[in-house]
C-alpha cells in the first residue's frame, strides 16, 4: 500500500471545481421558481462540500475508459441527493443540527417548511438532470442510470438507513448492524456513484463493475465509520458542522461501540478490502480511485 498523503491529491481540487462549475450551471436558472426555494436550494447545493460522491462518479468513469463529460450529469444528480438528504438530516425531527459546511442549515437560514421543499425539489431535480435528454449517452445507459439512482436514494437506499438511525437512537447495535446502517444511510449514495461513473463507460466488462462495486461498498462504509470518528476528534471550526453531535443525541456509531481505536482499525480494514478491489482491476488505472480512498480514510472534515 502507499504512503498515505496528508493532502488531498491535486486532482480533486480540480474535479472539485469542474462540479461546482456544473453545479452552478444547473442552479442558475430561477425561472417559475418562487425565490425563497430558489436561494434555499442554491444555499444548501453551492455553498461548499468536499463534492466526494461526483468526484468518485467522474474517476470510476474514466477508470473504465469513459469520460468526464459524459459522468458529469450523474455526478450532479448524486451530489444533488446528497445535498437534500443532509437538508432534511438536519432538520430538528432528525437530528436537529445548525451548523452545516460552517454556515447556518437550510432550516436555520430560511424556515423549516423552507427546508424541507428545498430537499424536496433537490431530489427530483436530480432525476431530471439524469434522465435529460443527453447526445453522450443512449437512452439505455440514462434509464439504467435512473434506476441506480432511484434505489441508492430510496426506502431500500439512503432512506432506508436513515430511518434505523433515527430507530436506534440511545440503543447499542450489534457491530454487524450498524455496518448495516452505515452501508445504507451513508454507503448506498456512495457506491451508487461509482456505479454510475461505472454505467457511463461503453467498455467494461461485468467483472469489472463486480471488482467497482467492491471498492465502492468499502468506502462507502469507511467513509462513515471517519465521519464518525471526526465527530469526536475534529473541532467545530474544522469540521463545519457541530463536534459532538453524536453523543449528545446518542447516536449509535462505531466510536460507541469500539472505541477510538477499534474504530480506527475498523477503517484501516475497509482502507485494505478497498486497495484489494482495485488490485483486481490490473488492466486499469486505478490510482485516482485509490488516492481517493486515502483521501476518505485521512480527511479531517
Ligand atoms: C456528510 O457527508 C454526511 C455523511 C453521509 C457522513 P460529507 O462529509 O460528504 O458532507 P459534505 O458534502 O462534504 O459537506
Ligand atoms: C448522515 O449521517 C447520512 C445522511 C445524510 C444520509 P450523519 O447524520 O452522521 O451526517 P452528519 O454528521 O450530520 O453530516
Ligand atoms: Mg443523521
Ligand atoms: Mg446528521
Ligand atoms: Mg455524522
Amino acid at each position: 500500500m502507499s504512503s498515505i498523503p496528508a493532502a488531498p491529491a491535486s486532482f480533486i481540487e480540480t474535479y472539485r471545481q469542474q462540479i461546482d462549475q456544473a453545479l452552478n450551471r444547473i442552479l442558475c436558472d430561477s425561472d417559475g421558481i418562487p425565490e425563497r426555494l430558489f436561494k434555499a436550494m442554491q444555499h444548501s447545493t453551492l455553498s461548499g462540500g468536499k463534492r466526494i460522491r461526483p468526484i468518485l462518479t467522474l474517476c470510476s468513469a474514466r477508470c473504465l475508459g469513459g469520460s468526464v463529460d459524459k459522468a458529469m450529469p450523474a455526478a450532479c444528480a448524486v451530489e444533488m441527493i446528497h445535498a437534500y438528504s443532509l437538508v432534511h438530516d438536519d432538520l430538528p425531527a432528525m437530528d436537529d443540527d445548525d451548523l452545516r459546511r460552517g454556515q447556518p442549515t437550510c432550516h436555520i437560514a430560511f424556515d423549516e417548511a423552507t427546508a424541507i421543499l428545498a430537499g424536496d425539489a433537490l431530489q427530483a431535480l436530480a432525476f431530471d438532470v439524469i434522465a435529460r435528454k443527453n447526445t453522450d449517452l443512449d437512452p439505455e445507459q440514462q434509464l439504467g442510470m435512473t434506476r441506480l439512482l432511484a434505489k441508492a436514494a430510496g426506502a431500500r437506499g439512503m432512506v432506508a438507513g436513515q430511518s434505523i438511525d433515527l430507530d436506534s437512537v440511545g440503543q447499542t447495535l450489534t457491530s454487524e448492524a450498524l455496518s448495516g446502517m452505515h452501508a445504507l444511510k451513508t454507503g448506498a449514495l456512495i457506491q451508487c456513484a461509482v456505479e454510475l461513473g461505472a454505467l457511463c463507460s461503453d467498455q467494461a466488462d461485468p467483472q469489472e463493475h463486480t471488482h467497482l462495486s467492491g471498492y465502492a461498498k468499502a468506502i462507502g462504509l469507511g467513509f462513515q465509520v471517519q465521519d464518525d470518528i471526526l465527530d469526536i476528534t475534529s473541532a467545530t471550526a474544522v469540521l463545519g458542522k457541530q463536534q459532538g453531535a453524536d453523543k449528545e443525541l446518542n447516536k449509535p456509531t462505531f466510536p460507541a461501540l469500539l472505541g477510538l481505536e477499534g474504530s480506527k482499525q475498523k477503517l484501516k480494514g475497509l482502507h485494505e478490502e478497498a486497495y484489494s478491489a482495485l488490485a483486481r482491476l490490473n488492466h486499469r488505472d486505478t490510482s485516482e480511485l485509490r488516492q481517493i480512498a486515502d483521501y476518505i480514510v485521512t480527511r479531517v472534515f
